[in-house]
This record gives structure tokens, C-alpha cells and sequence, in this order.
């Protein structure tokens, strides 16, 4: 399945702003987006499209947000209950479109957005079902002067773009074989919490939500991403919470339709230090790939911000300097010890 990352996409004028609504205006919204978006000079906040006066129950900052009145406000933009209600009226002054809805409307909303003949920037998951996903991919297929946009927020950064290079463009490990991904963050306020039904109940088509939809997406979107594997089939286990029913454990073997596997684990409980943990190995016939470390966790936590005194912010500074270790390694074969000759048959065992 691909998506477009690489095109360049230019909008009537060069030199405004690009106009973004954006559609839905729950926690990741307010805590990052419109704060983002108000702070760039190439963007401005054309319009807030949200149901609730009060937004975000239910979502990952549930209780601690701004009402719609306040957000209008704030960022000087019109609100509208609904996408539908502010194309039929503003449609010709957007540029694109920013989609933070629940999970489950993600396909609905997005495919609005690209036949309205807007660019769109779609929040991960990017559907939580495989047919609307293909529907999704197809609208952005049959408008390919569009871009169609997954914030899976790794794969813009510049670990993910150089990981690509090496193995898609450079093929510097090779072929790929085996793929090892683990992420595991400090998350059970929000899988265990019981302010947080989006992250923890299934809705519409989804099967289960937890730990898998809202974090593993992630790691995925990142393999995939990097390596080009396709997934052909899936064995998958999950422990999940007593208290939500959400999973908060997972393990997956995946094959792919080259016979590589990939070994997928995510947790979703480790005690909050301030980081995630991140280590994606990727072994290929030419060489082996890392990318990972102690990733900065987003400090969303209710109680992460610390109590201000002396031990707390000691505790902050270190978290941060841990944090900086997600990095990546490349670490190639020598020609004499190159894995690709002779060529093994995918899924042979063979000790080196
Ligand atoms: N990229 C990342 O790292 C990252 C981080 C956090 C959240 N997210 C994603 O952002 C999305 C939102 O998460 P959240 O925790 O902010 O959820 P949330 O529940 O706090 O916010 C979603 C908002 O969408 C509104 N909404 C519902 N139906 C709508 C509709 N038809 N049109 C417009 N708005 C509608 C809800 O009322 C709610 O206020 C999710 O898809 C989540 O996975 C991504």
C-alpha cells in the first residue's frame, strides 16, 4: 500500500500561507496541533470543525481541555459541527485538511477531504479496517495532484528518512529477512484509565482497541515503512487490561510476501522515567540496521509535569538526556562474509 511522501505539491500562491481546517478538536489537537499550526508562518487556521462544545471527552487529554468557545477564540477561527457543513460553505478558500477524529471515522472524513479536492493530513491509525483502508489509498489514488498524509510522527523525522534510504534506495542491508520491533512507553494512565473510552473501546469496524491501535501503529508504520516488506500473513496475541479491557501487551509474527518475518512486541505499562522505549533491528543479507533507544515520551501524562521541587526537576533533566538515545546504527557485512551468496530460500534455517 503506498501513500505519497516524496512529491512536492504546490498550492495557487507560493507565498501565503497554506489555508488548514481542522476537523475534530480533542487532546492530541489542542495539545499539539493548533499550538503548531498558530506558531508557523507558512500556515494558518482557517476553520475548527468539532461536534462537542466541549471536546475531547473520552480522547487521550479527556477532562483537562478547552471548550470550542475558547478555542475560537484563541486561534480567530471559525467552528463548524461538522466537515460536511464547512465545505458546502468555505470549500474554495482551504488548502487542506487536518483529520484528529476518533480512529474510527478516519476513512469517512478523509475520503470527504480528497474528493472536496483537498490535500489531507490524516492522523494515525489511518483507518482501524483494511478495506477502508484501500478505499482511503484509491482517493488519493484518483487525485494524485493531492497529498495524502499519515502522521505516524517517526516517519517524518530524520532517523526514519535515512533507515529508508539504506535499505530502499541504497539497499545497503540487502534484501531484508528478519525484522525484531519493540515499543514500549509509559502508558497505562491512558490504556487503564477510565477517562480514555477512544484508546480503549472498540468502535464502528474496529477489532479491539488499546496499545496496538494507538501505539504498535507506529512501530508498523515505521517497518513497513523503511523496509518495504508486505505483510502476508499474521499470527497475534494480546494480554489485555483488567480494568479497560484494552491490550496493553501484544505480540505479533508476521510473514511477508518475500518469506521475511518480522517479530512485532508492544507494551503499553512500563513505569513512566520520562522515555519510551524504541528498538527496531532490521537484519537483511548484506548487513543489519538499528534504530532505536529511549525515545522522549510526550508528557502527557497527568502527572507528568512533576511537583516543581528540586528532586522533580533532577528527575526531568535526567529523563531528557536518556531520552536523546533513539539513534540510527547500520552495521554491514564484509564482502567476504555477505549473506546474499548463495541465496537461501526464504524461510530456511541456516546458522552462520
Ligand atoms: N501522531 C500521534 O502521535 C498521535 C498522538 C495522539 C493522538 N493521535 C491521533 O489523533 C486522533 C485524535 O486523538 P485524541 O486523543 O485527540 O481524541 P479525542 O477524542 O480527544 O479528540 C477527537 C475529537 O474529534 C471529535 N469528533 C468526533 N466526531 C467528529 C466528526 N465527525 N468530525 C469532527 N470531529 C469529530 C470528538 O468530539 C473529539 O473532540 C486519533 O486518531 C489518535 O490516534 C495521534
Amino acid at each position: 500500500m503506498r501513500v505519497a511522501a516524496r512529491r512536492v505539491f504546490s498550492s495557487a500562491s507560493a507565498t501565503r500561507p497554506a489555508r488548514i481546517a481542522v476537523v475534530g478538536c480533542g487532546g492530541w489537537t489542542q495539545g499539539w496541533h493548533l499550538p503548531n499550526l498558530a506558531n508557523r508562518a507558512d500556515a494558518e487556521i482557517a476553520a475548527l470543525v468539532e461536534p462537542a462544545d466541549e471536546p475531547g471527552a473520552g480522547g487521550c487529554l479527556s477532562g483537562r481541555l478547552e471548550s470550542m468557545a475558547t478555542l475560537e477564540a484563541k486561534y480567530g477561527a471559525p467552528r463548524y459541527h461538522s466537515l460536511a457543513a464547512l465545505l458546502a460553505e468555505r470549500r474554495s478558500e482551504l488548502d487542506g485538511v487536518l483529520v484528529a477524529a476518533p480512529h474510527t471515522l478516519h476513512c469517512a472524513l478523509g475520503k470527504e477531504v480528497l474528493d472536496a479536492g483537498l490535500h489531507l493530513l490524516m492522523e494515525k491509525p489511518m483507518t482501524t479496517d483494511v478495506a477502508e483502508a484501500r478505499t482511503l489509498v484509491d482517493a488519493g489514488a484518483a487525485a494524485p495532484q493531492l497529498a495524502l498524509l499519515l502522521n505516524n510522527t517517526a516517519n517524518w523525522q530524520p532517523g526514519f528518512i535515512e533507515a529508508r534510504s539504506h535499505v530502499r534506495e541504497r539497499g545497503s542491508i540487502g534484501e531484508v529477512r528478519h525484522v525484531s520491533c519493540l515499543l514500549a512507553a509509559p502508558l497505562s494512565w491512558l490504556f487503564e484509565g477510565h477517562d480514555h473510552a477512544g484508546w480503549t473501546q472498540p468502535t464502528g469496524t474496529m477489532v479491539g482497541n488499546g496499545f496496538g491501535w494507538g501505539q504498535l501503529s507506529h512501530t508498523f508504520a515505521w517497518v513497513y515503512g523503511a523496509t518495504g516488506l508486505t505483510p502476508s500473513t499474521v499470527y497475534a496475541a494480546a494480554v489485555h487490561s483488567a480494568a479497560t479491557g484494552a491490550d496493553v501487551y501484544d505480540a505479533a509474527t508476521i510473514t511477508c510476501t518475500n518469506g521475511a518475518l518480522i517479530n512485532a512486541s508492544g507494551v503499553g505499562t512500563i513505569p513512566d522515567a520520562g522515555f519510551k522505549v524504541v528498538a527496531n533491528w532490521v537484519f537483511g543479507t548484506e548487513g543489519m540496521m538499528h534504530f532505536g533507544g529511549l525515545a522522549g515520551s510526550d508528557g502527557a501524562a497527568p502527572d507528568s509535569s512533576g511537583d516543581g521541587s528540586a528532586a522533580a526537576e533532577e528527575m526531568a533533566a535526567l529523563a531528557r538526556q536518556q531520552a536523546q538515545g533513539a539513534r540510527l546504527q547500520v552495521h554491514l557485512a564484509p564482502a567476504a562474509h555477505s549473506l546474499a551468496a548463495p541465496r537461501r530460500p526464504p524461510g530456511q534455517h541456516h546458522l552462520i
